[in-house]
């Protein structure tokens, strides 16, 4: 979702602006600008499109050592070259780069703006043209930004060029992730650390409702009354060989190989050389105290809350409930008497779930971001974090995150479980069975032509799919569906066997794709068995992914055994290569998929 990023000093800003949002591109977005300030031959530059759409419009004659650029995911208006970033005010002078929505922006159009001639539908225009007014009317650059923040309502991070003084960018932020980058003779702006590192690894965080004053040799931060803030900077340990694509033709695949390696990492992390636990105590205690886990996320990480759920309750002795982030910001049902959240987020970035820590923090209820990216927004805001270690996730598609979040609450739940004593929490060796888990990944990833050539045979042409399973086979069909859905664009729904024929069976018809996940019990396995037969009596074509010793003559895709608190990890690795291969081989950009966007910052 839109990106920002912003250069002031002794750089060539061209250069930077571009490699920026070349690395913003994971977020996705439909178009992107640039401005490079340079007097009388400042540039422009915006493109409808990829960021190679916006590169070939580049000249030489565009250069400069202050630029603000953008990729705009649209929000208002379409994606349009009018609308893309940066927009400028009334007269030219003020250069604006916008994420987030404004949400009075029709209201300030209304009452500050009449006689404006606006060229797009944007809310960024508005913010822009309200500064320029300011101006117009006599205050200062730095007043007339204040006072617009001051009427301006809803999320927004703004990167702000004055043309007539172009030593400084005006930076503010309220709910939009915003980041500061540090260097020698020139600072940055930007949405996040990995579109920075290859210019420096010094960043400062920017808080809600803070401005910043940022000149090639200082980044003043002052809250809006223009008190100054003192803020200490920090090095990132990000590695820039973990965002390059290397061999792989697409980042999602190889995200998707990287999990065992995620695993093993999560094994070094939360375990100690003996297999004990090595989770902050202050953690465990917290979720101790809880009668209740609410699991709160959208999208992957919410189906990731789900097949944690069972292992979770079994091993910790606590009920756990899931929330759909984006429903609990504003509609909170009536809660346990000793609640504990846990915000599950593999960019620490998403609006929805930030609503809910707010209302959770406003209502004193402890709280733990379970992350990928550390210094996020909810890593910061919650009480406690713990972090996925699964290097950065590009591709709009998560898949490492998802199985991460899964082994790091098995991690948090064993030492929940062993520190109230539960024998099974004990026994649980899940150093071991983690082990074995990433053996299994291996097994399955070893299988890729297999799959890409069943993929071929089922769903090269189908507009419809299902995905169907019983318990935590249902859980990893409800992720199976979205990842096939949000890639390949085939409508797919993830179904509890059991239901289907309850009214959706309706749906099956001559050559429908069924895919049937059965990895429970003998007696589940039988269950889903039969609603197999069931589909398939009506003409539905049926894959099956099975996990071993279930397995029938006939079966697909056998899956290696692993322990069933971790069975949800195993068996969803197939639907991340069938979803995969359904992508690529219809032609899709597999890492970009249309209308999405991998930070999700707004609401
Ligand atoms: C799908 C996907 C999204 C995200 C969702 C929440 O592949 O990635 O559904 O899971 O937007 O994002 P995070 O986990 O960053 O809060």
């Amino acid at each position: 979702m839109c990106g920002i990023v912003g250069v002031v000093g002794n750089r060539n800003a061209t250069d930077i602006l571009m490699q920026g949002l070349e690395k913003l591109e994971y977020r996705g977005y439909d178009s992107a600008g640039i401005y490079v300030a340079n007097g009388d031959n400042s540039s422009l530059v915006k493109s409808v499109g990829r960021i190679a759409d916006l590169r070939a419009k580049i000249g030489i004659d565009v250069s400069g050592s202050t630029g603000i650029g953008h990729t705009r995911w649209a929000t208002h208006g379409q994606a349009t070259e009018d609308n893309a970033h940066p927009h400028t005010s009334a007269t030219g002078r003020f250069v604006l780069v916008h994420n987030g929505v404004i949400e009075n922006y029709l209201q300030i159009k209304e009452e500050y703006l009449a006689g404006h001639d606006l060229k797009g539908q944007t809310d960024t225009e508005i913010a822009v043209h309200l500064i320029g007014q300011f101006v117009e009317d006599s205050l200062s650059v730095l007043e007339a930004f204040k006072k617009a923040l001051s009427i301006i309502e809803g999320s927004y991070a703004f990167a702000l060029v004055d043309s007539e003084d172009t030593d400084t960018i005006y930076v503010a932020k309220n709910k939009s992730p915003l980041l500061i980058g540090l260097g020698d003779g020139y600072n940055m702006v930007c949405s996040d650390a990995m579109a920075m590192i290859r210019e420096t690894s010094e960043f400062m965080e920017i808080h809600d409702k803070e401005l910043v004053i940022l000149t090639k040799d200082a980044a003043t931060v002052t809250d809006y009354d223009g008190n100054e803030i003192e803020r200490d900077s920090y090095t990132a340990e990000l590695d820039l060989s973990d965002i390059g694509k290397g061999t792989y033709p697409f980042y999602m695949l190889k995200e998707i190989d990287e999990q065992p390696t995620v695993m093993r990492k999560l094994i070094s992390t939360y375990a100690d050389s003996e297999g004990n636990m090595n989770i902050d105590p202050a953690i465990v205690k917290s979720v101790q105290d809880a009668d209740r886990i609410y699991i709160l996320a959208a999208g992957t990480s919410y189906n990731a809350g789900f097949a944690s759920k069972a292992m979770l309750e079994k091993l910790t002795d606590t009920p756990v409930e899931l929330g759909v982030a984006s429903e609990w910001g504003y509609n909170m049902p009536l809660l346990s008497k000793k609640p504990m959240f846990i915000l599950l987020s593999q960019s620490g970035e998403t609006a929805d779930s930030r609503q809910v820590l707010v209302k959770a923090n406003e209502m004193g209820i402890p709280s733990l971001t379970v992350t990928n990216v550390p210094g996020s927004t909810l890593s910061r805001e919650a009480t406690y974090t713990m972090l996925l270690h699964a290097g950065p996730e590009i591709a709009v598609a998560s898949t490492k995150a998802y199985t991460a979040q899964v082994a790091a609450l098995a991690f948090l739940a064993k030492a929940v479980g062993e520190a109230n004593g539960k024998a099974e929490a004990a026994e649980f060796d899940l150093v071991h069975e983690l082990s074995i888990v990433a053996q299994s990944i291996e097994a399955t990833l070893s299988e890729k032509d297999m799959i890409a050539d069943k993929v071929e045979k089922l769903l090269s042409t189908t507009r419809n799919a299902f995905y169907i399973g019983r318990g935590n086979d249902y859980y990893v069909a409800m992720e199976a569906s979205l990842k096939l859905k949000e890639i390949s664009y085939i409508q797919c729904e993830g179904f509890a066997a059991g239901e289907l024929k309850h009214g959706t069976i309706s749906l099956i018809e001559d050559g429908t794709p069924v895919i049937g996940l059965i990895s429970s019990s003998e007696l589940v396995a039988a269950h889903t068995r039969g609603n197999i037969q069931e589909v398939a009596a009506r003409g539905a074509n049926v894959l099956t992914v099975v996990e071993e010793g279930l397995e029938r003559e006939g079966d697909d895709i056998v899956v290696n055994k692993v322990h069933p608190f971790l069975a949800t990890i195993g068996m969803v690795i197939s639907t991340q290569l069938i979803a995969y291969y359904a992508s690529l081989q219809r032609g899709l950009d597999v890492d970009k998929p249309r209308n999405l966007a991998k930070a999700v910052t707004v609401e």
